[in-house]
């Protein structure tokens, strides 16, 4: 497949970008990208690779903008149900925590989530996933988190890996077991804390081995969080799992600092997630880690909170920032990662560019997949949009619509 004529031909080449080097996009005008097996074979002046190969097909994206496709890397896109009520009461002045400490928030997914047979949360679950695809990302983290229990949350990392399966959108799978106390174990957390480290981490890789042997391990992540998990269970809860070989992320400092973006940095975790509450000691020192940050701006947007991520003060430090839209059914009901883009132009103070970026080589870094995915360049996955528009600053300017028109994923167009 040729895809040639591009007005704007963003290739995010170069690698991940930190700091102040975020926002390059590497854009060629009137460029053209060859694909040929599910991969980018090349990308040039489009009468340069029309001079020397006759690709079929061959798609005209003049007055169009062409880019690797999104990569979301936090979603929670495997539940049951809604909380649609649960809106309205915060609209009514209660607050998330005060809900989840009532047995709502979570745990009232999680009743809806444990309930629901196989094929109804697979189903609802793959209702979101086309919806994130015509959005434009190709590429989901997703997390388990709803079962709370040993075979409730291998059903969930079951119905991940059965929708990577089928495609086309890929997903990449998290264990989030420690996302809020088990009804079962209400009032102790230290006994929820332990039975994840002693039976759930375990049994995740065992069952991993037998089912997915061949993938690497998915991520473990803990919710440090008042009124979830404290920051020495999460240390726990990390540093066993990093112990059995899984690779680490975190939601730290959603609603208040219990020190989880510094444990992120201490253990090497791949990623540390929204970063609200962090403080700026904290924000230097995580952006000279390793650790990628991963702002989620629809968050607070849905929790109509003023806070967003220092973003600003953490490329300031030279960290590596990506953004991500949180889909999940509490805060952040949202499969546009376009969106993110738009909130993030204006909460964090990106600009387009730079928001792009976060949301695609960024994105990928987040996941440490960047050496496959997040950029158009030879010998990486052909996963890559055309847009409707000719300029690219239509990302972020424009909200609330869908600037997608075509999805190729592994070279196929699937939108
Ligand atoms: O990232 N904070 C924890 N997890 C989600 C919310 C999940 C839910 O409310 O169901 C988040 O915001
Ligand atoms: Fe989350």
């Amino acid at each position: 497949m040729l895809i040639h004529s591009a007005t704007q031909l963003l290739t995010l080449a170069g690698g991940p970008q930190r700091g102040s080097q975020l926002g390059s996009l590497g854009i060629l005008e009137g460029g053209a990208v060859l694909i040929r097996d599910g991969r980018i074979a090349e990308v040039g002046p489009t009468a340069e690779l029309r001079a020397a190969y006759r690709a079929e097909p061959a798609l005209d994206a003049s007055g169009r903008v062409v880019m690797p496709g999104f990569i979301d890397p936090h979603t929670h896109l495997v539940w049951a149900g809604d909380r649609a009520a649960e809106f309205e009461l915060r609209r009514q002045g209660k607050t998330y925590l005060e809900i989840l400490a009532g047995g709502g928030g979570i745990l009232s997914t999680v009743r809806a989530t444990r309930a629901a047979s196989p094929e109804e949360l697979l189903a609802q679950t793959r209702a979101r996933a086309a919806a994130m695809l015509r959005f434009g990302t190709t590429t989901a983290e997703a997390k388990t988190g709803y079962g709370l229990e040993t075979t409730a949350e291998l059903a969930q990392l079951e119905a991940l890996l059965r929708l990577d399966e089928e495609g086309p959108l890929e997903v990449v799978p998290t264990f989030l077991g420690a996302h809020a106390i088990a009804p079962e174990y209400a009032g102790n957390p230290q006994g929820y804390t332990g039975l994840i480290c002693a039976e759930m981490l375990p049994a995740v890789r065992a069952w991993w081995q037998q089912h997915a042997s061949g993938r690497p391990l998915p991520f473990v992540d803990v919710f440090c969080e008042t009124g979830a998990f404290s920051l020495e269970q999460s240390r726990a809860i990390l540093t066993t799992a990093r112990a059995l070989g899984f690779p680490l992320k975190i939601h730290a400092d959603e609603f208040d600092n219990l020190g989880g973006a510094g444990l992120a940095a201490e253990l090497g975790a791949v990623s540390a997630d929204h970063l609200v509450k962090t403080s700026p000691d904290e924000i230097r020192a995580l952006a000279r880690s390793e650790t990628a940050a991963v702002a989620l701006p629809c968050t607070p947007f849905g929790l109509a909170e003023a806070h967003y991520t220092p973003a600003q003060a953490f490329l300031a430090e030279g960290g590596l920032l990506a953004i991500a839209t949180d889909l999940n059914p509490g805060t952040a009901w949202c499969e546009s990662m376009q969106f993110a883009i738009a909130l993030a132009c204006r909460y964090l103070r990106l600009t387009p560019a730079q928001a792009i970026a976060a949301a695609t080589i960024n994105a990928a870094a987040a996941l440490g997949l960047q050496a496959r995915l997040g950029s158009l360049e030879p010998g990486k996955q052909a996963d890559l949009l055309i847009l409707s528009v000719p300029d690219y600053r239509h990302l972020g300017y424009r909200f609330g619509g869908n600037l997608v028109e075509r999805v190729i994923k592994r070279g196929e167009v699937v939108v």
